[in-house]
């Protein structure tokens, strides 16, 4: 099963995907684990993500796209993988099914965790992560989710099966929700 999260900064796409892999028996693979993992070790990749990530920015697509080829190759083989971060723009998610559709490793299910913006940055300043989780930076973070992360939504839409979930409630009750419609859409496919 390859599955695709989409939400905001805080909408707990980190912690879903923890529950999905788990329950699914497949790969997590979450883009920015990967990058600040880079970072903490100062690899190549590490050394040019390292200001985009404390700024909130995004990083530049070609970095990310390498990064993460081989894990998805590696997933698929393995039975499947969920995707937490990535794609983010419209730009990467067409590159992304271009190459993925060669490789037969394209998404089937995309899912979107829906929460309303003061939760998300209530959640965010509990958190404390980092230097990413200063009130300014999660305001840069959320604006760059509308701008650039949010137009993916109707790509999804049109292109696969996008499922909305409401985020706003507790952990189990997100990851039941997103459980249930994941079975009925993958009795269609
Ligand atoms: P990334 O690591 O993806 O961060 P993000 O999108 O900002 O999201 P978070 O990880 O902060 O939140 P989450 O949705 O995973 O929620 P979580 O489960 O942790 O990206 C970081 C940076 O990397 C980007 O800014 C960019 O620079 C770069 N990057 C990454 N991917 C990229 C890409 N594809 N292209 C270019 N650049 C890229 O939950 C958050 C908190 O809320 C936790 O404390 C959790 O315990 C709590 N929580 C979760 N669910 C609930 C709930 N239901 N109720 C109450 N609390 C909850
Ligand atoms: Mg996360």
């Amino acid at each position: 099963m390859r599955i695709l999260l989409i939400g905001a900064p805080g909408s707990g796409k980190g912690t879903q995907a923890a529950a999905i892999a788990e329950r699914f028996g497949i790969t997590h693979i979450s883009s920015g684990d990967l990058l600040r993992k880079h970072v903490t070790e100062q690899t190549s990749i590490g050394k040019v993500a390292k200001e985009y990530l404390s700024r909130g920015d995004l990083v530049p697509d070609a970095v990310v796209a390498d990064m993460l080829r081989k894990p998805v190759v590696a997933a698929t083989e393995a039975g499947g993988y969920v995707l937490d971060g990535f794609p983010r723009t419209v730009a990467q998610a067409e590159a992304a099914y271009e190459t993925a559709r060669g490789l037969g490793v394209a998404v089937e299910v995309a899912v979107y965790l829906e929460v309303p913006a003061s939760e998300l940055t209530r959640r965010l300043l509990a958190r404390g992560r980092g230097t990413d989780d200063t009130p300014e930076v999660i305001a840069h973070r959320l604006e760059v989710f509308e701008q650039k992360t949010r137009p993916m939504l109707a790509y999804y839409a049109d292109r696969e099966e996008l499922i909305t979930v409401n985020g706003a409630r507790p952990v189990a009750e997100v990851s039941w929700s997103i459980a249930v419609q994941l079975h009925q859409v993958l009795r269609r496919v």
